[in-house]
């Protein structure tokens, strides 16, 4: 893609409303866009890295055995009053009549309608195991949407359900999903942090939340030093106060973990995904059954399993930013490589022409940056938006036959001879 042909609206301000840094950065190097408190757009380069989360969660969700489907977000009351959960979400729910007078809602999570879904379509125990997902936009009006994109009322998720006739195959799917988030985290450049976390309803090892450490993160992990010990804020505590306690224990840095003895810490993190092992809940309340080999009606067994699709994207910028912008890891790059040719006369445009060529044949996601600009201003934009790798194309550069590599994440560049930048390239790809 050329610079001049693309949109990229960088901004050198910081906007005042934007508290956390991956706010201000997904701003400022103008990935999104606010239309209102909750609300926002994907500018082109924002909408390329949000395609590049989508398909390794696609390539994942897929490696697990789920199938991909797509169900509604306008949804009738009916089927959320018949799971009890209608009155149950409070005004975290958008609801309204339509046109002939129906209760209708906008959905903020779907296992009331997958629910009612499958249990028109899996009749037999032979139709067991199955799970799918989806990648679809939620709906929740938030209390307060903060922080950009990582809580807004209006956000993508990736929701996944499964159906199983007994605990040992929910117990497996459960095993895939867990491995399949720690790989999905892994590849978007994240060190996530699984946590046991509290299922209200459920106890044991029946959820767990995936948490990014991060300052801004509005949630807490509480974690042993020593041991495995990992769980949420609210299930640590459950699990330290006494039985019969007033008042329930509030977990501090230092105090004895359930599990060894040796102190906790405790670290603010971002929930980027949630699995569940639901049981009958759902399948009971909206009466979801299949017929077994006895020819016996039985409720399904269900898991359930969310990713905050659009909050990785602030998550892995939370991780990955210097001083001068994002640093994106080359799975997720808006992309990989940008290459700006320097004060250019023709020498200088034609060796950045060619190189650009010689890039997209290679297969390698190349911006050429042709805009009437500044090496200065185009290298402060290319450190801004984070491309992986950056080449320079210069007088000074093709005297010598080469071009100046950098990888945003070293602080040196190095001069490459021309005839070997694509395999350079290339080989730090991979
Ligand atoms: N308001 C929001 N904005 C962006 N992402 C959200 C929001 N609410 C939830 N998510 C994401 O969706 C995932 C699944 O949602 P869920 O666990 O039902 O949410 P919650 O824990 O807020 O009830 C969460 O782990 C989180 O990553
Ligand atoms: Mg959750
Ligand atoms: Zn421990």
């Amino acid at each position: 893609m050329r610079a001049t042909e693309s949109y990229f609206p960088t901004l050198r301000e910081v906007p005042a409303e934007a508290e956390v840094i991956s706010h201000r950065l997904m701003l400022r190097a103008g990935l999104v866009r606010k239309l209102s408190a909750g609300t926002y757009s994907y500018l082109p380069m924002g909408m390329r890295v949000l395609l590049k989360v989508t398909q390794i969660i696609r390539e994942e969700m897929a490696n697990a055995g789920a199938l991909e489907v797509l169900m509604p977000a306008l949804q009738p009351a009916d089927v959320w009053k018949k799971s009890g959960r209608y009155d149950k979400m409070g005004p975290e729910m958008i609801r309204f009549r339509d046109r002939h007078g129906k209760e209708t809602v906008l959905g903020p999570t779907h296992e009331e309608i997958i629910t009612t879904l499958i249990s028109g379509e899996l009749r037999s125990y032979r139709d067991l195991p199955k799970t799918f997902f989806q990648i679809q936009t939620k709906f929740r009006d938030e209390a307060r949407p903060r922080f950009g994109v990582i809580r807004s009322s209006e956000f993508i998720m990736k929701d996944a359900y499964s159906f199983h006739r007994d605990e040992k195959s929910l117990d497996e799917m459960y095993k895939k999903m867990y491995a399949a988030y720690t790989r999905i985290f892994q590849r978007c450049g994240m060190n996530a942090i699984p946590v046991e976390a509290d299922t209200g309803v459920m106890g044991g090892d029946n959820s767990h939340e995936f948490m990014i450490p991060a300052s801004c993160g509005e949630d807490f992990v509480v974690r042993c030093k020593a041991c495995s010990y990992a769980a949420s804020m609210d299930k640590a505590a459950k699990k330290m106060t006494p039985a019969g306690a007033a008042e329930p224990v509030v977990p501090k840095n230092g105090d004895a973990c359930p599990q060894c003895a040796q102190p906790l810490e405790i670290l603010p993190g971002i929930e980027v995904g949630h699995i569940f092992k639901l049981g009958t809940k759902y399948s009971t309340s909206l009466e979801a059954m299949y017929l077994n080999e006895d020819g016996k009606q039985k409720v399904f067994i269900m898991g359930c399993y969310g990713i905050g699709v659009t909050r990785i994207i602030p998550s892995i910028i939370e991780a990955n930013n210097d001083e001068a912008g994002i640093r994106w890891p080359v799975s997720v790059a808006p992309y990989t490589v940008v290459v700006i040719p320097v004060n250019p006369d023709d020498a200088v445009k034609q060796a950045a022409e060619s190189l650009y060529h010689d890039l997209q044949k290679a297969g390698i996601e190349v911006l050429l940056d042709d805009r009437d600009l500044s090496g200065g201003v185009k290298m402060k934009d290319a450190d801004l938006i984070g491309f992986p790798l950056r080449v320079v194309v210069s007088n000074k550069t093709l005297q010598q036959s080469a071009v100046e590599l950098k990888v945003r994440t070293e602080p040196q560049f190095s001069l490459v001879p021309l005839s070997e930048i694509v395999s350079r390239l290339k080989s730090i790809q991979n």
